[in-house]
C-alpha cells in the first residue's frame, strides 16, 4: 500500500498564477467529468467516488509510486476505480430511468470487446459488471472466447456480432447449453443457413437476432457507420427473406432481438431519439410477424466528451447520461406502447464511454526546441544584401497599425532572400541573419496581436509558426494511434507546477523521428488550438505529461511504427483512505520482444553479431576485452524497453 506523499506548498498570491487559473485554461473541469481536477499544489489529480464523496490521489504521488516500483516512463496508467464508476453509473442512469418513467422491463449492458480487449480490462470489466448482469459483446471467434472465459453462466449476456462459421456457432450453441445467454446476431443472410444446420447437428436452438441497416445517418467522425449505404446490417428485404426462412422452420420464437449500430461517437442526441424510433418501427412490425422478440439492442454510440464543451462536435456530445437513458426509454415507451407490444428489455453496447476515463498515458519530456530569435547585431553590415537590409527596417517599423503590413514585407523578403541562397548568390552567415531577422518580427508581431482584442484573420497560424516543439517519450502510432489515423483530439496537459504560470506554447512530439509521430490539436476551454500552453523545462528536473481518456480503442488499434512497443502498464486501485494499492504491473515491450514481432530471433541476431565481433578480435580491430563489452551491450540492448530510458 503506498502512502501518498504530503506536498502542500504555500498558495501563489493572487498577482500569480493559481492552479485555478490553470484548470479554467486547460478546460480540465469540462472534460474530466469530476474524475480529474488541479489540487492547490499545482498537481493533476485523480478522483474517485468513495462511500458516497470522492477521494483524490494526485498523479505525481502515482508516478512516484511507479518509479519506486521500477517502472519507467512511458506508462499506461488503469484507474480501476473509474471502470467501476463508469459501468455504475451506465447502469444506475438506466435504472433511474426505468423506475421514474415505469418502463416495464430491464437494462442489461454488454461491453464490446473490440473496444479494449486487454486482459486486466475485461476481467475488471466482468468482476464490476457481475452485480448489474453486464456482459460482454463478441465480434469474433476469439472475443467468443475470451467472454465466456470471462462470464458465468446466468449472469451477463453474451451478444455474438461479425462473420460467424460454423466452429464459431457451434461455440455459441454449447454455450446455450451451458446456461449462457448467447445471441447470435445476423449479420448477413449466408450465416443463417449455417446456423440452421449446426442447430440441427447438435439439437440446440438458437437465440436469434437481426442487425437491421436503420436509414437514419448521424453526425459525427463515424456517419458511414450509418445510413442505408453502411457496410452491416440485412436491408429491409433481407429481414422479410429472414422472417419467412424463420417461419419455414418453426423457428419465429428464436428470433428474439433486433440489433442496430450507427458508428460510435454520436454527438448529437436527436439522431440517437431518431434511430431508436426507426428501430422500433422494425420491433413492431417484426413482432407482428410473429417472432418471439423481447430484446432491443442500440448498439454503442454513447459518446464521450473529450473537449468539455457539451456541444454536437464530433470531440464532445450535447447529451447527459440521464438524457441518453431517458431519451431512449420515452421512444421506446411511445412507439411501442401505441402499437400494444410489451416493453422489451434494453440492450446498449457501450464501448467508449465505458472505458475511455479509466487509462490515462504518462509521459516525460526529453527535449526542447525553441524557435526563439537570437541576439541581433545593431546594425546590419554595410555590405549585406539590400533584401537582408530592407527585411531588418520590416523590424524597425512594427506598430498596431503597420503590423499586417510589416507581416506581408517579411514574408516576400524571405522568401526572395531563400530564393538568392538557392541560386547561391548569398552565403549561410546571410541567410541566417535573415532568418534571426524574420523571427524577431514574427516576435514583434505576436506582442502586438497579443495586446489586441482578438486574433485578426490571417494570423491564426503565427502562433504555431513560433510554438516550441517539446519532445515526448511516447509513440504516437503505438499508444495514441486515432491522433494520427482520425485526428483524434483527447485532452493532453502538463501534470504537475500548475501554480505556475504555462508561459509557454508548444506542440508536442513523440520519439519516432516520423513527421506524423506528434500531437497539434489541444484543447483548452477556449476551444481547440493547434499549440498547448507548457511550461518552460528546467535543467535536471522532469516534467511529465498526461493524454487523458485514452481507454478506448488505442490499446488494440496502436502498431509497432519505429519498432516502439507496448509501454509498462500499471493497474491501481484508489482505497477510501486516500491510499493506492498497484494491483497489477505489466512490463512493457523489450527490445527482443518487438524484434520477434516481426519475425527477427533474438538469439540468432545475437548470434550473428557475435560473429561480426569474432572476426574483429580477428583482424586486430578490438581486443578480446573490448569484445566481451560489446557483445553485453547488445545483450543488454535486446532486454531493454524499447522507449528512452535514463
Ligand atoms: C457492433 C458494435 N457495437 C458496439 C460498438 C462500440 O461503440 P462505442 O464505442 O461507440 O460504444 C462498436 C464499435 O464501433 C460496434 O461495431
Amino acid at each position: 500500500m503506498q502512502k501518498p506523499a504530503k506536498k502542500l506548498k504555500a498558495v501563489p498570491s493572487p498577482a500569480e498564477w493559481t492552479p485555478t487559473e490553470s484548470a479554467e485554461l486547460y478546460g480540465i473541469r469540462n472534460w474530466g467529468a469530476g474524475y480529474f481536477d488541479i489540487a492547490d499544489n499545482g498537481e493533476v489529480t485523480v478522483c474517485v467516488p468513495s462511500s458516497g464523496s470522492r477521494v483524490s490521489v494526485s498523479v505525481m504521488d502515482l508516478i512516484a509510486g511507479l518509479q519506486q516500483r521500477g517502472l519507467q516512463m512511458p506508462v499506461l496508467l488503469r484507474i480501476e476505480n473509474l471502470l467501476d464508476a463508469q459501468i455504475t453509473l451506465l447502469n444506475e442512469s438506466f435504472r433511474r430511468a426505468i423506475d421514474a418513467l415505469g418502463y416495464k422491463a430491464e437494462y442489461r449492458g454488454v461491453f464490446p470487446i473490440k473496444v479494449n480487449q486487454q486482459c486486466q480490462v475485461i476481467e475488471e470489466i466482468a468482476h464490476f459488471g457481475a452485480r448489474y448482469g453486464h456482459g460482454l459483446e463478441a465480434g469474433s471467434k476469439a472475443e467468443l472466447l475470451i467472454a465466456l472465459a470471462s462470464l458465468e453462466p446466468g449472469s451477463g449476456y453474451i451478444v455474438c456480432n461479425g462473420y460467424k462459421d460454423e466452429e464459431f456457432i457451434d461455440l455459441g450453441l454449447q454455450a446455450l447449453q451451458l446456461g449462457y445467454k448467447c445471441f447470435f446476431v445476423l449479420e448477413t443472410p449466408a450465416e443463417l443457413p449455417i446456423i440452421l444446420q449446426c442447430s440441427r447437428r447438435l439439437g440446440i436452438r438458437p437465440m436469434l437476432g437481426a442487425r437491421v441497416k436503420l436509414a437514419a445517418r448521424v453526425e459525427g467522425h463515424w456517419n458511414e457507420s450509418s445510413g442505408d449505404r453502411s457496410i452491416f446490417g440485412l436491408t429491409t428485404a433481407q429481414i422479410v427473406e429472414l422472417i419467412d426462412a424463420l417461419r419455414e422452420n418453426e423457428m419465429l420464437d428464436c428470433m428474439q432481438l433486433l440489433h442496430y449500430h450507427l458508428g460510435s461517437q454520436i454527438p448529437n442526441i436527436r439522431d440517437i431519439r431518431g434511430a431508436v424510433l426507426e428501430a422500433c418501427r422494425y420491433y413492431v412490425d417484426l413482432k407482428r410477424e410473429g417472432a418471439a422478440m423481447g430484446y432491443l439492442d442500440l448498439g454503442g454510440g454513447l459518446a464521450v466528451d473529450y473537449d468539455g464543451s457539451q456541444t454536437n462536435y464530433q470531440y464532445s456530445k450535447n447529451y447527459s447520461l440521464d438524457e441518453y437513458c431517458t431519451d431512449i426509454i420515452e421512444t421506446i415507451m411511445s412507439t411501442l406502447g401505441a402499437a400494444g407490444i410489451e416493453h422489451p428489455v434494453i440492450v446498449t453496447e457501450s464501448g467508449r464511454a465505458t472505458v475511455a476515463y479509466s487509462s490515462v498515458l504518462l509521459f516525460n519530456i526529453l527535449d526542447v526546441t525553441r524557435f526563439e530569435p537570437g541576439e541581433l547585431p545593431p546594425d546590419v553590415p554595410e555590405d549585406e544584401h539590400e533584401l537582408v537590409k530592407n527585411l531588418r527596417e520590416v523590424l524597425n517599423t512594427i506598430a498596431p497599425k503597420t503590423f499586417k503590413e510589416c507581416y506581408n514585407d517579411a514574408q516576400y523578403y524571405r522568401e526572395e532572400i531563400r530564393d538568392l541562397f538557392r541560386r547561391g548568390q548569398i552565403r549561410l552567415r546571410s541567410l541566417s541573419l535573415a532568418e534571426n531577422i524574420y523571427l524577431h518580427i514574427l516576435r514583434g508581431i505576436q506582442t502586438v496581436i497579443q495586446n489586441a482584442r482578438r486574433v485578426p484573420a490571417g494570423f491564426d497560424d503565427l502562433e504555431e509558426a513560433l510554438a516550441d516543439i517539446y519532445y515526448g517519450n511516447f509513440s504516437v502510432f503505438q499508444s495514441l494511434p486515432d491522433v494520427w489515423a482520425i485526428e483524434q483530439v483527447f485532452p493532453v496537459i502538463p501534470v504537475h507546477r500548475h501554480d505556475e504560470r504555462p508561459g509557454r506554447r508548444a506542440i508536442l512530439a513523440d520519439i519516432t523521428c516520423d513527421s506524423d509521430g506528434k500531437i497539434d490539436n489541444f484543447i483548452e476551454s477556449s476551444g481547440i488550438r493547434k499549440t498547448l500552453p507548457v511550461h518552460a523545462c528546467i535543467d535536471g528536473e522532469p516534467y511529465y505529461f498526461g493524454v487523458f481518456l485514452v481507454g478506448a480503442y488505442q490499446e488494440t488499434l496502436g502498431d509497432l511504427h519505429n519498432l516502439m512497443g507496448d509501454t509498462n502498464v500499471a493497474s491501481v486501485r484508489i482505497n477510501d483512505d486516500g491510499t493506492f494499492d498497484v494491483i497489477r504491473e505489466i512490463g512493457g515491450d523489450s527490445i527482443a520482444d518487438v524484434l520477434s514481432y516481426v519475425e527477427y530471433q533474438p538469439q540468432q541476431l545475437m548470434e550473428q553479431f557475435r560473429r561480426t565481433a569474432e572476426q574483429a578480435v580477428r583482424d586486430g580491430r578490438i581486443t578480446l576485452a573490448q569484445r566481451q563489452t560489446v557483445m553485453e551491450s547488445f545483450s543488454a540492448s535486446l532486454r531493454g524497453y524499447t522507449y528512452y530510458e535514463h
